[in-house]
C-alpha cells in the first residue's frame, strides 16, 4: 500500500530527481520506476513491491539525496475526492495507511502522528490551492484528532507514549499532498529522515543590510549541513574565511554576521558598507589562482564558472589543507545536470582520498539555487 515515494524538487528538475531516486534504488535492491510530469516540482517512484516506499525510505540516508527537497511514502493518488466530504475519506486512508505502516515496521505499537501537514506543489499552479489547504487544515486537524490520530505536540506526543508503550515514539510525520480539491497523495516520512521544513522549503528572510539575495544560499546552506547548536564551534567568530566571486557581498555579509574575517576575492565591487564594518579585506584577482599565506577555517565560493572548475579548485584547496570545511556552488549546464554533479562529486572524492584526508561531503540542490547545486566539504578530524 505505501508503494510510491513522492519527491519534491525544483520545478523543471524533475528528470534529476528521477534519475537520482532510480540509481539509488537500483543500487539497493529496490525496483521500481519513476513518474515524472514536467515543470510539476515533484515526481514519483513507484516500487514493485507492495510496501516498498517505505523499504526504501528506511535504507536511504535523506541526506545524501541531491535534488529532493522532501520526500514521504505514500499510498495510491486518492483521485475524485468528493466535494462535499472529502475530509472522511483522507482520514479513513490515514487509518489503512498505519494499519500497513505497523506491518511493515513491525516495532510500533501506537499510530498517532506529533507532526503533519497540508502540502501542494512548488509551482503558480500548485500555489493557487494555498487558499484551500489553509480552509481545509482546520477542519482536518479536528477529524484526526477526533480519530486519535494526531498528539498536538511533540511534546504530549512523548508523555502520552511513555504511559501506553516504551516503545513507541512518534517518529512519523503525516503529508497530506493535494494536486487539486479532488486529488491528494497521502503519506508518511521519518521524521530524522526527512526535510524539517514544510516541502522542503526553509522560511528564511532577506536580510536587512545584506548587499545581494544570493546571500540567502550561504544561509540556507548552514542551515542544511551545520546542525544549528555547531555552528558557534564551526563558524567560529574571530576567525577567518575566504569568499572566491564574492562581490557585491552577500556570503561575505553573511560570514562577518558570525564574526569572521574575510578575505574577498573578486575583480567585481564590493558593497561599501560591507567594507565599512573592517572584517573584509577585498582582493581584486582571480579566484581560481588565489591561495590564502595561511590555512584558513572557511572557504566559501559562489564563482560564476564551469562546474568542473570549482570541483578541482574545492578539491585541490582541501587536499593542501588550505580549509576546514568549504560551501561552494557550481552552476549547472543546460543538460546532464544530474551526471555533471556525480562527475564533480568524483573530482573532489578522488583528489582529497589521494591526500588521504577523511571528509564528509554533500549537495543538495537548496530552495534559494535556482540553475545551480551546492556542495559542503568537511575535513574530519581524529
Ligand atoms: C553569483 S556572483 C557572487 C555573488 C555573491 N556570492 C554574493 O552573495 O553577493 C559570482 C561572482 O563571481 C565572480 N567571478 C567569476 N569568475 C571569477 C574569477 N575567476 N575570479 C574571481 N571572481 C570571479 C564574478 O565577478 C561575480 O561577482
Amino acid at each position: 500500500m505505501l508503494n510510491s515515494v513522492i519527491i519534491y524538487c525544483r520545478p523543471g528538475f524533475e528528470k534529476e530527481a528521477a534519475a537520482e531516486i532510480t540509481d539509488l534504488a537500483s543500487a539497493i535492491g529496490v525496483f521500481g520506476y519513476p513518474k515524472v510530469i514536467e515543470n510539476s516540482a515533484w515526481i514519483s517512484f513507484v516500487t514493485h513491491d507492495e510496501n516498498g516506499a517505505l523499504q526504501l525510505m528506511e535504507q536511504l540516508d535523506f541526506a545524501s539525496l541531491i535534488f529532493a527537497r522532501q520526500w514521504f511514502a505514500a499510498s495510491p493518488l486518492m483521485e475524485n475526492l468528493p466535494e462535499k466530504d472529502r475530509i472522511g475519506p483522507l482520514i479513513e486512508r490515514v487509518k489503512e495507511m498505519e494499519r500497513v505502516k505497523e506491518v511493515a515496521s513491525g516495532k510500533f505499537s501506537d499510530f498517532r502522528f506529533s507532526d503533519w501537514s497540508v502540502e501542494y506543489p512548488d509551482t503558480n499552479e500548485g500555489k493557487e490551492l494555498s487558499p484551500f489547504c489553509r480552509k481545509i487544515t482546520v477542519p482536518l486537524r479536528q477529524s484526526l484528532k477526533r480519530s486519535g490520530l494526531l498528539i498536538s505536540s511533540v511534546k504530549n506526543a512523548e508523555k502520552a507514549s511513555e504511559k501506553l508503550s516504551n516503545k513507541f515514539s512518534s517518529k512519523f510525520r503525516l503529508h497530506l499532498m493535494f494536486l487539486s480539491g479532488r486529488e491528494a497523495w497521502v503519506g508518511i516520512s521519518r521524521i530524522d529522515n526527512s526535510s524539517s521544513w514544510v516541502m522542503g522549503i526553509p522560511r528564511l528572510r532577506q536580510p536587512k543590510g545584506a548587499p545581494s539575495r544570493a546571500t540567502l544560499k550561504l544561509e540556507e546552506a548552514w542551515h542544511c549541513f551545520i546542525p544549528e547548536k555547531e555552528w558557534a564551534t564551526r563558524i567560529p567568530a574571530g576567525k577567518r574565511a575566504i569568499d572566491l566571486g564574492a562581490a557585491p557581498g552577500g556570503w561575505t555579509w553573511q560570514l562577518v554576521e558570525q564574526g569572521m574575517f574575510v578575505d574577498a576575492v573578486d575583480n567585481g565591487p564590493m558593497a561599501p558598507e560591507l567594507m565599512a564594518t573592517g572584517m573584509v579585506d577585498h582582493i581584486q584577482g582571480d579566484a581560481f589562482t588565489y591561495e590564502p599565506k595561511k590555512p584558513v577555517y572557511w572557504l566559501v565560493s559562489d564563482i560564476a564558472d564551469k562546474p568542473a572548475r570549482v570541483a578541482d579548485l574545492v578539491g585541490r584547496w582541501i587536499a593542501k589543507g588550505l580549509c576546514r570545511e568549504a560551501v561552494f556552488n557550481l552552476k549547472l549546464p543546460m543538460k546532464q545536470r544530474y551526471k555533471e554533479v556525480l562527475n564533480c562529486r568524483n573530482k573532489i572524492d578522488a583528489r582529497v582520498t589521494e591526500a588521504g584526508i577523511r571528509y564528509e561531503l554533500r549537495f543538495r540542490q537548496l530552495y534559494h539555487d535556482r540553475e545551480e547545486v551546492t556542495g559542503h566539504i568537511r575535513v574530519l578530524i581524529g
